[in-house]
């Protein structure tokens, strides 16, 4: 299911202290998404993990030869793969790599991918996580406070279903506003429930609410950003220039806005160079966009 943490999870594990030990340097991840660039990844694991001038490559089966039989020639040393947000096993396929000291995690919303013998199902989080998420987006604290309305906000959090995504999402959206908003939101939320209906589209229908009632500039402003390319980081700099040419914004309205789209959980920054969580007030240059694509 999208949201519920799988790439959280497996970046959490390369940054772990006893992984990074046993792996050191060769930890590679990678986003496969929808449509993948597969001769591109195939050529970044060339480069990282073969640590050789890289051949010429005609395609991605022959890059995928290629790649198998140099890593058949080398010492084995141990290497982590991460391939996340894998859709289909036809990608995963081919590029998919073995070899002595050679781990692959794959993480995908797609049962048929992995065999089950091979497969964790990650669960939704425990009750008391739900609680804590929850409350650190909607009152920055991982308690509900005595100031708010206790079944109130139990409602709104039951109507999550234990999702990460959705629980940052509508708390966020939920931060700062009075009761009679809360009140309107479990309605909107909890609105044309119906049994049978697929768990995760009822938690997107949840989620959408957020984005209606963004001001309008921002909700545009979020909608432009379906015209870049899934599952990639979007630079500040373009968004700016859609604000400025497109809605005839001045620059730092522009600014102000495409920031703005973090602060409901909308979009992560992150800075450019380091890979690290963006500065809202750093340079825009340095800044880029990620929106989780279940918000898409
Ligand atoms: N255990 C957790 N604690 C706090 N936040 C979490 C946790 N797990 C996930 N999240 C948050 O929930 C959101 C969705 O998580 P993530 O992107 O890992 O989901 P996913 O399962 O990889 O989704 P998709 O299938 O769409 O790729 C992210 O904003 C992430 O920060
Ligand atoms: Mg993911």
């Amino acid at each position: 299911m999208g949201g519920l943490g799988k790439t959280t999870v497996a970046l959490a594990l390369c940054n772990d202290n006893e992984v990074k030990g046993h792996f050191k340097e060769m930890i590679f991840f990678e986003r496969v998404s929808e449509s993948p660039k597969l001769k591109g990844l195939l050529e970044r694991m060339w480069d990282k993990i073969v640590h050789e001038k890289r051949p010429e490559f005609h395609d991605v089966k022959d890059a995928h030869q290629q790649l198998r039989k140099r890593l058949r020639q080398m010492e084995p040393q141990p290497t982590l793969v991460v391939l996340d947000d894998v859709w289909e096993i036809n990608h995963l396929e081919k590029i998919l790599c073995e070899g002595k000291g050679f781990k692959t995690l794959v993480t995908t919303r797609n049962n048929n991918v992995v065999k089950s013998d091979y497969r964790y199902d990650l669960p939704c989080l425990r009750e008391q996580d739900v609680m804590s998420l929850f409350c650190f987006s909607a009152f920055d604290r991982k308690s509900i406070p005595e100031t708010a309305d206790y079944n109130l906000v139990k409602e709104v959090i039951v109507e999550c279903k234990g999702l990460p995504l959705a629980l940052k999402v509508i708390g966020r959206y939920l931060h700062g506003q009075p009761p009679a908003a809360w009140i309107t939101a479990k309605d909107k939320i909890s609105q044309g429930q119906t049994i049978s209906e697929y768990h995760e589209t009822k938690v997107l229908k949840r989620m959408a609410t957020s984005i209606d009632i963004l001001a309008e500039e921002v909700r545009e402003f979020f909608l432009d950003m379906g015209i870049f390319l899934e599952a990639r980081k979007i630079s500040v700099d373009p968004l700016l220039d859609l604000g400025v040419y497109v809605h005839k914004l001045k620059w730092k309205a522009s600014y102000t806005i495409s920031i703005a789209l973090a602060s409901p959980n909308l979009v992560t920054l992150v800075n450019n160079k380091k890979g690290t969580p963006g500065n809202p007030y750093g340079c825009s240059g340095e800044l880029s966009l990620i929106q989780h694509d279940v918000m898409r």
